[in-house]
């Protein structure tokens, strides 16, 4: 049984939302051509001809908080990871379509070939969390670190939701790249190579991941704020710390509270709560299931008939998994929660638009990353794409 509360539209869904931090990633940026109408009603249609007429020349990945009307254009679909690997494993596209956000963008042109371009549709489609994080930011704590006495016996690890720029720094001090499918494993990685990690930039992934996975303790952790002087910390501090926490966070998965677990838990008898590890450390430790995006869809796949579960992630994908399971009671972890707005800027219009641009010669929106940058931050990828 489908229990799907409408969610708002996304006129509603954005001003829920408060656009603070998502309109600082979008930049104003205006799409430099001339964009089909979304009135179109030819729009699905046009897609599939630019698409069929590109045929193996063109490459469409879709991050699973996509929007379904882009979704169904999509190749191959994934969480960060997964994408990154396909992006990887595709020498003969010539363009890699990218209908996810810029930094995975970014990767995906990091680590394919120098021949092929990656279009994002909408050069807007940007991530809070990922600014939350500049490079020079990163360098002055850096700095601290060193004036602290612990840079040389710290790992910097980064999740895939930053700027290249910052991937590059992790690469070029001894650190990896991560994903909330594979953050367990990088930091155990960090530490076999050093005595601290310094995470950035979304602290709740950092820190659910040193104290419900590795067994740090809360104290062990500091949060590290980047606009202030050292972080807010003092040297003795970052001395004494295991895990240094940069101050990031997403503004979608930020806003799930251990209230709405236990008004779920309330309100459905015996549900069951799956949560994306970019929750905070109460919602997750509360939660029953924690996990990537792939992983709540494998959960949710596996999970038997009549099973009730709150989900505590992107409206995009919830819905989806609403519909795609009529068997299952699947409804949103927190009633008013909505899109990721910057993910649900690549609509049908800017596929269209972007797809018969390609059609036609000519390249729309490509996401290049100067040579010296990519190969810093290839370094960091391809430690974490090793991880056993
Ligand atoms: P995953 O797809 O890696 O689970 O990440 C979710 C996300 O927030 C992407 O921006
Ligand atoms: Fe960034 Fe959060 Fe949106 Fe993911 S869901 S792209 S982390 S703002």
């Amino acid at each position: 049984m489908v229990t799907w509360v409408e969610p708002p539209s996304t006129a509603t869904a954005l001003l829920l939302l408060g656009r603070g931090a998502d309109a600082e990633t979008e930049k104003g940026v205006e799409c430099p051509g001339e964009l089909p109408p979304a009135s179109d009603l030819h729009l699905v249609e046009r897609a599939r001809r630019a698409k069929a007429a590109l045929g193996d020349r063109v490459f469409v990945l879709g991050h699973h908080y996509q929007r379904d009307e882009v979704i169904q254009f999509a190749d191959v679909t994934g969480d960060s990871f997964k994408l990154a690997r396909d992006a990887a494993g595709r020498p003969g596209a010539e363009f890699i379509v990218f209908c996810g956000v810029h930094f995975m963008a970014e990767s995906a042109d990091i680590l394919t070939g120098p021949e092929q371009r990656v279009i994002l549709p909408d050069l807007g489609a940007g991530c809070s969390m990922a600014d939350m994080a500049a490079l020079v930011q990163v360098e002055k704590a850096w700095d601290a670190l060193a004036e602290a006495g612990v840079a040389a016996t710290t790992v910097p690890v980064t999740y895939m939701n930053s700027s290249a720029d910052i991937k590059g720094f992790v690469g070029r001090n001894g650190g990896v790249v991560c994903t909330s499918s594979n953050a367990e494993r990088a930091m155990r990685w960090a530490f076999e190579r050093g005595e601290k990690v310094l995470f950035l930039p979304d602290q709740h992934l950092g820190r659910n991941t040193a104290v419900l996975k590795l067994g740090l303790s809360l104290e062990e952790c500091v949060l590290y704020d980047p606009h202030k002087p050292t972080g807010g910390l003092t040297p003795e501090q970052l001395r004494d710390a295991k895990v240094i926490l940069w101050r990031g966070h997403c503004s979608v998965h930020g806003r799930f509270t251990l209230d709405n677990v236990t008004e779920v838990r309330k309100r459905v008898p015996g549900v069951n709560v799956l949560v994306h590890p970019e929750c905070r450390y109460d919602v997750v430790t509360a939660a029953d299931y924690v996990g990537s995006t792939e992983y709540i869809i494998k959960v949710l796949d596996e999970a038997p008939s009549g099973s009730s579960w709150a989900i505590g992630t992107e409206l995009n994908l919830v819905r989806r998994l609403a519909l795609a399971h009529p068997d299952k009671q699947i409804s949103f972890l927190e009633r008013n929660v909505c899109y990721c707005s910057t993910m649900n800027r690549i609509d049908l219009p800017h596929l269209v638009w972007a797809l018969e641009e390609l059609a036609a010669g000519r390249v729309p929106n490509q996401i290049t990353v100067d040579a010296r940058t990519a190969a810093d931050a290839r370094v960091g990828l391809d430690r974490m794409l090793a991880l056993p």
